[in-house]
């Protein structure tokens, strides 16, 4: 509803701007300054992303927002604050607390630039790492993108995005001058990012952490990414080396280094086709159905188009099978899901 939207993005864009002058003024701000200054970020690029601070304490937010007369109900359904259990609820106490508290504050902007949503870290190890909005009327997180604003404001006419994994990804990008890298949050890439992005780029590529956790994303990315592989479109994946991720990598070894790396980044099709061949023995004729029963639904799933056709000679190509047995076998499959 129309109404309703327009104040929860008010509340929303009000507690911004309260996080971000918190990271100004608050006399807890020095931590969080170090805190940022230690990960390589400067004032300036913190203000591009208009990081800020949730400072210590239950009722921040509540006291500062008390002038602009919102109900609270908004605040709570902008994700901004939350009911206090019944047994715990004070005479002399708010019955209501603010879900972000002691950490560095992260505003998610949807492509016009309005705030949808929060993620916050600790500014040490404490779990959890992050604490991100719920979901709200006016933040479904499957669909926005994080970064994606920020880039636009920088580069009228980018010509490729990197989609990573994480906040600290995207700001440490842009802090070395690499304004087009926009992030899932903690969410699976899905079809519907992928496409946002191509409405603006040909070409993406995945760069997850070298870790499991991002290896396993990389090849589940890839499952979503068929679908949406109209012949034009590219996609690329790049592996960073264990225990990287964007963020450690491009301040170890800079923009320049970090930009090489993405020439060599894999094409879509050569990382299927070698993570295929990684999990089956080619040299059997098992080995060669079993990788054929795994790629068949995931070719059926591909746009019809050149790049469907490539991917199924190329099936018939290492498991020594003509064309024609294929494509038979293909109108008998059932695409992945
Ligand atoms: N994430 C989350 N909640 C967590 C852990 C992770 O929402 N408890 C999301 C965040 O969006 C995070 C992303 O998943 O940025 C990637 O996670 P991870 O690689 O563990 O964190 P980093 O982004 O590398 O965090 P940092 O560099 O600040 O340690
Ligand atoms: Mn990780
Ligand atoms: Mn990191
Ligand atoms: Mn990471
Ligand atoms: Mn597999």
């Amino acid at each position: 509803e129309r109404g309703e939207h327009e104040k929860l993005l008010s509340a929303l864009n009000q507690a911004s701007l309260f996080f971000q002058k918190q990271l100004r003024q608050h006399p807890s701000r020095e931590r969080a300054v170090s805190y940022l200054k230690a990960r390589g970020l400067t004032g300036q690029i913190a203000q591009r992303f208009a990081i800020g601070l949730a400072p210590p304490g239950w009722e921040n937010l509540l006291e500062a927002m008390e002038p602009y007369q919102l109900p609270v109900e908004t605040l709570e359904k902008a994700g901004l604050v939350i009911k206090r259990e019944a047994d715990h609820r004070l005479a002399e106490k708010s019955p209501y607390y603010d879900r972000f508290r002691d950490r560095i504050i992260f505003p998610i902007r949807d492509a016009r630039g309005r705030t949808l949503a929060f993620g916050g870290r600790v500014l040490g190890d404490d779990k959890p790492k992050y604490l991100n909005s719920p979901e709200t009327p006016v933040y479904q997180k499957n669909r926005e993108l994080y970064g994606l604003f920020e880039s636009r404001q920088v580069l009228r006419k980018p010509t490729r995005f990197l989609l990573v994994e994480g906040y600290m990804d995207v700001v440490a990008l842009a802090q070395h001058g690499i304004n087009y890298a926009v992030a899932t949050l903690g969410t699976a890439t899905n079809a519907n990012h992928l496409n946002r992005l191509f409405r603006i780029v040909p070409e993406v590529i995945f760069c997850f952490d070298g870790d499991d956790a991002g290896r396993n994303a990389a090849w589940r990315a890839l499952r979503v990414a068929l679908p949406v592989m109209e012949d034009g479109r590219q996609i690329r994946f790049l592996f960073l080396p264990e225990g990287e991720d964007p963020d450690t990598l491009v301040r170890k070894e800079g923009a320049e280094a970090f930009e090489k790396r993405l020439l060599s980044a894999s094409a879509l099709s050569d990382y299927f086709f070698r993570h295929l061949e990684e999990e089956n023995d080619l040299s059997t004729l098992d080995g060669k159905a079993r990788l054929f029963k795994e790629t068949m639904p995931l070719l059926k799933s591909l746009p019809k188009g050149l790049f469907q056709r490539l991917m199924l000679d190329r099936t018939a190509d290492i498991t020594d099978t003509s064309r024609d047995t294929l494509l038979e076998l293909l109108g008998n499959t059932a695409p992945a899901k």
